[in-house]
């Protein structure tokens, strides 16, 4: 008997033109550049092998480049065959079809991991965020974005009686069916019940206006965006954290076999272009050089 799928439901971007219909040629630049500029000062000098979890089309993979090898996680097939357009087949860059929720990794083999844009996708924060924890080594650097409840549109339309949810409200808003907003403590909650501590915490895309954006040079407003990052005024609708793995935990960065089978954790053994778990004799296929774990191939 198979056991029943109790995951918490996806937002699926299977297919989706992501990448030309919210970004390309979409007066997104102002944001595309101080989510840069954030990264740029929170990641390390160095690493080994960075986590990219939720990769999409690769939009900010360019900017890992301190990292040895850097693994692009999505749970779409499709963004990660753009991605791979991009960036090509090297040991550089691996392409994992999977769910934040059931990673296939084993544990402890990465020492850095980037969530930008995604968690607020995550119906589950605390068994995503476990499960991050869960393949990284301790003292492993998370990058974690996450969209902002507390920021000045919702807390002024709330003090007008304009929008019902309250910003205050320490519980998550789902706004949207599978887009949620988070109050800065509850991430910092979720994110120490994961087993991170977090060391910074900034504040981005303080200009995210129309009226500005459509009047003034993005690179401008881009500028001024990265001095009030420093600002520590959390009233933006973005935040971005860095975030320390601690606790005890295996560290496997050295491990040449990378992924397990994912929920069971189960050893995989490679039999041409599929990956076998020796116990359940479950296949997982490798598509066109993306590792594809997103149901087993019977299944
Ligand atoms: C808004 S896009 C962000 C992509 C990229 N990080 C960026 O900033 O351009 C969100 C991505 O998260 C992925 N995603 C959503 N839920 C996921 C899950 N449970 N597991 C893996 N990926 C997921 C989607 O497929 C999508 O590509």
């Amino acid at each position: 008997m198979t056991k029943p799928d109790i995951r918490p439901p996806i937002c699926d971007y299977e297919g989706s033109n992501y990448r030309t219909e919210f970004w390309e040629g979409k007066g997104r630049n102002y944001e595309d550049q101080v989510e840069r500029i954030a990264l740029r000062r929170l990641l390390p000098k160095r690493g080994h092998r960075l986590l990219e979890l939720g990769a999409g089309f690769g939009r900010l993979t360019s900017e890992y480049q301190m990292y040895e090898q850097v693994v692009l996680v999505d749970y779409s097939f499709s963004q990660l065959q753009y991605a791979q357009e991009k960036f090509g087949d090297s040991n550089r860059f691996i392409y994992v079809a999977a769910d934040a929720y059931q990673l296939p990794f084993r544990a402890g083999v990465f020492d850095g991991a980037t969530i930008i844009r995604v968690i607020h996708h995550i119906a589950d924060v605390n068994v995503a965020l476990r499960q991050v924890r869960r393949v990284m080594v301790p003292g492993g650097k998370l990058i974690l974005e996450y969209a902002n409840k507390r920021n000045i549109k919702a807390m002024y339309r709330y003090s007008r009686g304009q929008q019902s949810w309250d910003p205050n409200d320490l519980q998550p808003v789902e706004f949207v069916e599978l887009n949620f907003d988070f109050h800065p403590i509850y991430m910092r909650q979720r994110l120490a019940g994961a087993g991170f501590t977090t060391q910074r915490s900034m504040p981005v895309s303080f200009f995210r206006v129309g009226a500005l954006k459509n009047h003034l040079p993005s690179k401008l407003l881009a500028g001024l965006d990265g001095l009030l990052q420093l600002s520590g005024l959390h009233y933006t609708p973005s935040v971005f954290t860095l975030n320390t793995a601690v606790g005890s935990s295996p560290n496997n960065l050295n491990s040449d076999s990378l992924f397990v089978a994912p929920g069971s954790g189960d050893e995989l053994v490679r039999d041409g272009d599929t990956l076998v778990s020796s116990r359940t004799n479950q296949r997982w296929a490798i598509r066109d050089g993306i590792y594809d774990f997103k149901a087993p191939i019977d299944e």
